[in-house]
């Protein structure tokens, strides 16, 4: 994959001063022995970018994205790991070797496919546009949803026509090919070889990625026939499952929260309604990646969904999926009776929507009420249903804080005292998720919950310091090297880590960030690894503190391994308390 020798990449980096780079186009201000600024990749208004020459990376604490010096031109010049090596080796004056050509082909090819797909929905898209102007019963429909013109251009709405080739003509007209055309997602192919039309007698729903390019469409039939809407299909540029439509426009909002709706009529009306800031998913359940993106640009989330039983649903999942990012506050905006925002918004007008939103509730609260009117709480055996059934999402809360202040609003509504409250999310955090109910055994041995899910927190970070520590200091890690082994590491990055830290001390060589960095090729990794390098031992003395990590590593790692093999099942609970009592 590297199309340059690791020594030069390695020389490339090391002659790039990263702070030099950034500085470019970042103001940087210096505090202690780095540097911080406003982050160029997400939107904030205090600092939370950090650069740090003397390790040669960077890292932004609000939006994740770190790495080193390469990693920054790319993101922040939007160029190829080749493009942004050559233009930093060119910068520092270093001789490049040619590389293999097909690489570098395959490389620009596929950007450059991309772009056409771009190119080809575009055209589209302003075909489907201007074909509104002459569609009576196109015009008719928008007028019956209160679309007027305004909005229709603004939102890139459109017609196709009830013709089979009438789209597929005009882009061939323009000089695209057939098989481009196809897979831009815009015909299919007929038994007989022929291609036609893929969007009929539809209005048009222009879709965009978080540039402003088009990847896709929604069409949505004028009538009640099925299926209502028709999606492009995936592609190379377009994913129902991880792009959000209108975040080419939420993201530039300076509101600190977004709201989440389901439709696209749903967002056009939320929108119109003077929230900008609104996003929505493209006809499938929202998915990590959305959630991921959506923390990326927000601090927090107002899930807005319809009001009926599968609204209400689909609420309760999707809390579950944005609860995966730990910094994203998730609030419900509870439409009461109204089929869907739209709907709402044209009965009741912009204020109540807007006094609806400030009375908006988080999502526990939310849940606490919702499953509150769905058990009879004069009953026991309900009662225990009940915070069985919550358990399955207050298990999802990373703070212990957080979890004793909705166990107290509980207990107040149940008359169970919150300790049972928080023992129950302790075995749901053991067991299985969806396993309500649940072994008293278990109870027992974990009813701390938050405890162990606070050790396991504290763990993870603990090695990370060590790791960071042992990166830049060769003496500690000669002195510590027998206390150490593969074993007291559970994440396979940081497994990875030591295995490269351990590997170039071993060789007489001093790790370097650029090529640890290189080993790693999902973003994520990438982002986690740079966190860990960015870390900074708050320790004067980092001996002392290198050998009670250590420690604390060796005792608490036996414990949350025991827990990780009950959980998996691979270990009956006499073996787990056999395991943690011998601990030593
Ligand atoms: N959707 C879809 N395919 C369908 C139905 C729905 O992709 N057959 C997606 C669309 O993105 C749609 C969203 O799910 O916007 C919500 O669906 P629904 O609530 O049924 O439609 P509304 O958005 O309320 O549409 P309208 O107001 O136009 O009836
Ligand atoms: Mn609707």
């Amino acid at each position: 994959m590297p199309m340059f020798p690791e020594y030069l990449i390695r020389e490339v980096a090391e002659k790039n001063d990263i702070y030099d780079v950034v500085s470019r186009s970042v103001s940087l201000k210096k505090t202690g022995s780095s540097y911080i600024g406003l982050c160029p990749f997400h939107n904030e208004k205090t600092p939370s970018f950090s650069v740090s020459p003397r390790r040669g990376i960077f890292k932004c604490f609000g939006c994740g994205e770190g790495g080193d010096v390469i990693g920054f031109v790319m993101k922040n010049e939007n160029l190829s790991f080749y493009d942004a090596v050559a233009k930093l080796a060119s910068n520092a004056g270093i001789q490049l070797p040619e590389i293999k050509k097909e690489e570098v082909d395959r490389d620009r090819k596929r950007k450059e496919k991309s772009e056409l797909l771009y190119a080809i929905n575009k055209d589209a898209a302003e075909f489907f546009y201007n074909n509104v102007k002459t569609s009576q019963s196109a015009i008719d429909y928008f007028k019956k949803r209160q679309l007027d013109g305004r909005l229709v251009k603004y939102f890139w709405l459109g017609y196709a026509p009830e013709s089979w080739t009438a789209l597929f003509d005009y882009l061939k007209e323009k000089g695209y090919t057939e098989s481009d055309i196809y897979d831009a997602g815009l015909i299919r192919r007929h038994e007989s070889g022929r291609y036609y039309d893929y969007f009929r007698n539809r209005v048009m729903f222009t879709i965009f990625d978080a540039n402003s390019n088009i990847i896709g469409f929604g069409g949505r039939v004028l009538d009640d026939s099925k299926p209502k809407y028709l999606n492009s299909p995936d592609s190379t540029i377009f994913s129902k499952g991880k792009n959000l439509y209108s975040l080419n426009i939420a993201r530039h909002s300076k509101k600190s929260f977004c709201i989440l709706c389901e439709g696209y009529m749903d967002a056009i009306s939320i929108i119109t309604a003077g929230h900008e800031n609104t996003v929505a998913t493209l006809g499938t359940a929202i998915g990590e990646h959305q959630a991921k993106t959506i923390s990326r640009y927000f601090e927090e989330v107002v899930i807005c969904y319809d009001s009926d039983s599968a609204g209400r649903n689909a609420t309760n999942r999707a809390i579950s999926v944005l609860r995966s990012q730990p910094k994203l506050k998730i609030s419900v905006l509870d439409l009461k009776g109204k089929k869907d925002p739209d709907e709402y918004i044209k009965t009741y007008g912009k204020a109540r929507f807007d006094a609806l939103l400030a009375k908006r509730q988080s999502d526990m609260e939310y849940l606490i009420e919702y499953f509150g009117e769905q058990y009879n709480l004069k009953k026991s055996t309900e009662i225990v249903s009940y915070i069985s059934e919550l358990s399955n999402y207050l298990r999802l809360i990373p703070s212990s804080v957080e979890l004793d202040v909705y166990a107290g609003i509980i207990a107040e509504k149940t008359g169970v005292q919150p300790s049972s409250v928080i023992a129950q999310v302790g075995v749901k955090r053991a067991g299985n998720s969806s396993s309500p109910g649940g072994n008293s055994d278990i109870i027992n041995v974990v009813g701390k919950g938050t405890a162990v899910s606070d050790d396991r927190e504290y763990l993870e970070k603990t090695r990370a310091l060590l790791l960071s520590t042992l990166f830049y200091d060769r003496k500690l890690y000669g002195k510590y090297a027998s206390a150490i082994n593969e074993k007291m590491f559970e994440n396979p990055i940081h497994i990875l880590m030591y295995g490269y830290i351990k590997e170039c001390f071993e060789k007489g060589e001093n790790p370097s960030q650029t090529s640890l960095i290189s080993k790693f090729e999902i973003k994520e990794d990438i982002n986690t690894v740079s966190g860990i390098l960015a870390l900074d031992v708050q320790s004067d003395d980092t001996d002392r503190a290198v050998s009670d990590y250590i420690n604390q590593i060796k005792q608490k790692g036996g414990t949350e391994k025991a827990l990780r093999l009950l959980q998996e099942g691979a270990i009956s609970l006499e073996e787990f308390n056999a395991m943690i009592n011998n601990k030593g």
